[in-house]
């Protein structure tokens, strides 16, 4: 089979290399899938700019999701067929023709269904249900700041909070992404090159406040949010660090970073009745497999009734590789980008 294999950390046109590897066995309680297309996240971005501790040691394969069909199924597999239509979880190895991967961490999804839509499911749309269902209650009428709003996991988050009767507030970086979030019913669209959120929050909302911030930027937009927050209920769910990932000088940008955050101080917290909740989904994979099952069946269905609506805002084909991670790493994507074989 082939594998898209990152041979070096760097730019894009230098990473990959398309080889020739064997079609790996699915072991006991695992499936082998024969990959239609896999999915690029941002963390993809930051593993091949050597900026993403979980990365495995090189040369490797990335990849997060997959769809296509299984293949084979290991022992002790049960309610799973060959030759049946899932999207799944990768922890690496996506970006090939076949992969393994645990049973429970797949879902069937109908034959018509598309295949960016379907690659949208894991990764983006079931970190953002975790974050907004599993860590936090959103409630009709809060107030809701959701950083890069147009990206994979924002467009996400904002049709879950949008759905639960949430107002709101979207940052993006382009005005064109802006048009996109009003599509996308956001209430307040901020620029955050033009316009500074917190000022902006803090004009429409006085003390009031935001009841949850999602928040992806990290450093100083975990801070500013932070300060946003209402007294008596306040969370803020941080779970990425996409700031980190254009500095150059490592250890200047890692500082830098860490300082952004500003010192969690749990007694004004405990005072104020406020949350400061980190999530990584590969350790919510690791210790709570249950919890990462029950977000990726609960998205399968929402999409199948339509209530979340993935939107796939670039398609390229894999010799296309490159190009594909300077869409999502310039920062020019709106929604899910998906490769496919
Ligand atoms: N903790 C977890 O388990 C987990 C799981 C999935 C994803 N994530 C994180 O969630 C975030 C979103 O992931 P995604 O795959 O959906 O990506 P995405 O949001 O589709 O793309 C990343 C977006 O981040 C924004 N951004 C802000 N500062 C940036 C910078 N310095 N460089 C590049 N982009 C910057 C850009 O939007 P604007 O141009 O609008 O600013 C860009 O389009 C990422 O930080 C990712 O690492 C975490």
């Amino acid at each position: 089979m082939k594998a898209v294999v990152l041979t070096k950390f760097g730019t894009s046109d230098k990473a990959f290399d398309i080889q020739e590897r064997p079609i790996p066995k699915a072991k006991a309680g695992e499936v082998c899938i024969k990959v239609e297309a896999f999915g690029l996240n941002f963390a993809d971005v930051m593993a091949r700019q050597g900026l993403y501790n979980d990365c495995p040691p090189l040369p490797t394969v990335l990849g997060y999701e997959v769809v296509g069909h299984i293949h084979e199924i290991g022992t002790g597999v049960e309610g799973l067929e060959v030759g049946q239509r899932v999207t799944g979880f990768t922890r690496f190895g996506g970006y090939a023709e076949y992969v393994t991967t645990v049973a429970t961490g797949v879902a069937l999804i109908p034959d018509d269904m598309d295949v960016g839509v379907a690659a949208a499911i894991p990764t983006q749309y079931g970190t953002a249900y975790f974050c907004a269902e599993e860590m936090v209650n959103m409630h009709e009428g809060d107030h809701v700041l959701i950083q890069a709003a147009a990206g994979g996991v924002g467009t996400a988050l904002v049709q879950m909070a949008k759905n639960r009767g949430c107002i709101v507030y979207g940052t993006a970086g382009s005005d064109k992404k802006l048009e996109y979030l009003r599509e996308q019913g956001v209430d307040h669209p901020i620029n955050y090159n033009t316009s500074d959120f917190e000022e902006y929050v803090k004009k429409h909302r006085g003390d009031a406040g935001i009841d949850v911030a999602f928040d992806s930027i990290g450093g100083q937009s975990v801070k500013k949010a932070r300060r946003l927050l209402t007294k008596g209920g306040g969370r803020i769910v941080c779970y990425g660090a996409a700031s980190r990932s254009t500095k150059k000088i490592q250890l200047f940008a890692d500082i830098k970073l860490l300082l952004g955050f500003g010192l969690i101080k749990p007694i004004p917290m405990l005072m104020n009745s406020q949350a400061f909740i980190g999530v990584n989904m590969l350790r919510v994979g690791d210790h709570r497999p249950n919890s990462l099952k029950r977000c990726l069946v609960n998205v399968v269905k929402q999409v199948n009734e339509g209530k979340l609506n993935p939107t796939v805002g670039g398609r390229f084909s894999v010799d296309e590789i490159a190009k594909a991670h300077d869409f999502l790493g310039g920062r020019k994507s709106i929604g899910k980008v998906v490769v496919t074989w």
